[in-house]
């Protein structure tokens, strides 16, 4: 049996499983969690414990096609300057709930689009969040960027602002394939906004790209993988396009029968990752490639790498902070989120209430089960040993999956008595491997396609 023939048989084409970007993952949220389990967690942080602060911009200047991040667009800066008014009310908020000298280790602004503020609107809103979290000495600060919606006074303001971390959007640079997904972007403007960066000092530059989009092939992806290697990034991130119309009204517009394949999708992302590893980028987890020596790539060496919503991070702060429409925040008791609409999260700060309407609060159980998934997702491994070591008696709840893991799987796990590990052949199976010890996956939920 060809390895693609094997795949298929382990059913990884037809798979519908979650990223794993949380667990359990956002659909388990409950109604029954919000504001209340919000504020009594905020309030219980220990000071001494920096925090990661996620801040949302859900607007666009256009609406790209295949998007399916939750965002909308505006031809205006009012909302969009309203809406800083409301971040700047739910700090507020956030000031009078948190316990006093706590610090912020990171920061990461995405969307949507966060640059289309102006710089007087980062200014005022990353002052805004620095006035309530005032950052540690070595905090990081990451911004999603839009190359079409930036430009050098932008770079400006959020360099002065401390960004330490620049991800760059970029999906394909083959026109017939932006034609197709709605998203012009000429190779000229992504490397203007590539030397503005690097001429403000961003030391640390990553690319988002996405295979298995409309009309691409092995001939256009190499175009684009040149292009890519030659603006010389530090970390790319390769996601497999989600074809979620059901979620994602704008994809109707992508015609699905101009999407590669399952097999010819696959091998897009083969053929994308032989090439990153040939030009010296170490693979980080399922979808991330790093060079050497940068942060993501050192954590993955010495076991710190971590998942988050944002994917992949070598961060080491335990809470994450949410702000704005459809935020989620990580705390020690388990995940809240806000209000996903934005007029409804609006209204929420507006009464002067914490915008939090669902959520989940961990078990022991789900904490252990949580991290043994991470482990799988980052790792390739799940290590029993530090498990039982961190949760005691309860981690060997989970030899039946691990069992059952090995049969299914056969020698694309490796089996051992501390626990499991997938080897290179396997590791396309990871999200599936996952999803095995997932004890509280939805019945008939739908997901993205797991290749
Ligand atoms: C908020 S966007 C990036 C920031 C900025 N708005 C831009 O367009 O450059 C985050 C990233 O999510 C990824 N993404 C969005 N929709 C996706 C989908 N349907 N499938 C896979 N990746 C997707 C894209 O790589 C995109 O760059
Ligand atoms: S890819 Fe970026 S610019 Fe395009 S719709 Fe999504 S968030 Fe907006």
């Amino acid at each position: 049996m060809t390895q693609i023939d094997r795949l298929r048989s382990l059913g990884l084409f037809d798979a519908r499983v979650p990223r794993y970007t949380s667990y359990p993952t956002a659909p388990v949220f409950s109604a029954d969690i919000g504001a209340a389990h919000q504020a009594a967690a905020l309030a219980g942080l220990d000071p001494a414990e920096p925090v990661s602060v996620y801040i949302h911009i859900p607007f666009c200047e256009r609406l790209c096609w295949f998007c399916a991040c939750r965002t909308q667009g505006t031809q205006t800066l009012t909302p969009v300057e309203n809406y800083i008014g409301t971040l700047e009310q739910e700090l507020a908020l956030l000031k009078e709930t948190l316990p006093a000298g706590l610090r912020m280790g990171r920061m990461h602004w995405g969307g949507g689009t966060p640059t289309i503020l102006p710089p007087a609107l980062i200014h005022r809103l990353a002052q805004a969040v620095k006035a309530v979290l005032p950052p540690t000495e070595d905090c990081e600060f990451s911004v999603e960027i839009d190359p079409t919606m930036v430009d050098t006074p932008k770079i400006a303001a959020l360099a002065a602002e401390g960004m330490t971390r620049a991800s760059i959007g970029i999906q394909d640079f083959d026109p017939l394939v932006q034609q197709a997904i709605g998203r012009m972007q000429p190779f000229d403007v992504t490397r203007a906004c590539v030397d503005d960066l690097r001429d403000a000092g961003i030391g640390s530059l990553n690319a988002d790209l996405v295979y298995g989009l409309p009309h691409q092939n092995a001939a256009r992806l190499d175009d684009t993988l040149d292009k890519v290697l030659d603006l010389g990034p530090d970390r790319i991130a390769l996601f497999g396009y989600a074809h979620v119309p059901w979620m994602s009204k704008r994809q109707k517009l992508i015609d699905a029968a101009s999407l590669p394949q399952e097999v010819a999708r696959y091998r897009l992302a083969e053929r994308a990752a032989d090439r990153f590893r040939g030009a010296g980028f170490t693979p980080i987890g399922i979808d991330h490639f790093a060079r050497p020596g940068d942060g993501l790539e050192l954590a993955a060496r010495t076991g710190r790498l971590r998942r988050n919503f944002q994917g992949y991070v070598d961060d080491s702060c335990a809470t994450l902070i949410g702000l704005g429409a459809s935020s989620i925040s990580r705390l020690p008791a388990g995940y809240v989120q806000n209000a996903p609409a934005t007029p409804a999260y609006v209204q929420r700060i507006e009464a002067g209430e914490l915008a939090a309407v669902r959520g989940h609060v961990m078990t022991d159980e789900d904490l252990m089960r949580a991290r043994a998934i991470e482990m799988i997702m980052c790792d390739f491994r799940l290590d029993l040993e530090a498990l039982h070591e961190r949760f005691g008696a309860m981690a060997a709840r989970l030899r039946p999956e691990i069992a059952a893991v090995a049969a299914r799987f056969g020698d694309l796990v490796e089996v051992t008595s501390t626990g499991l590990t997938v080897p290179p052949d396997g590791r396309v199976l990871a999200r599936l491997v996952a999803h095995v010890f997932d004890a509280h996956a939805p019945e008939g939920a739908r997901y993205s396609q797991a290749s």
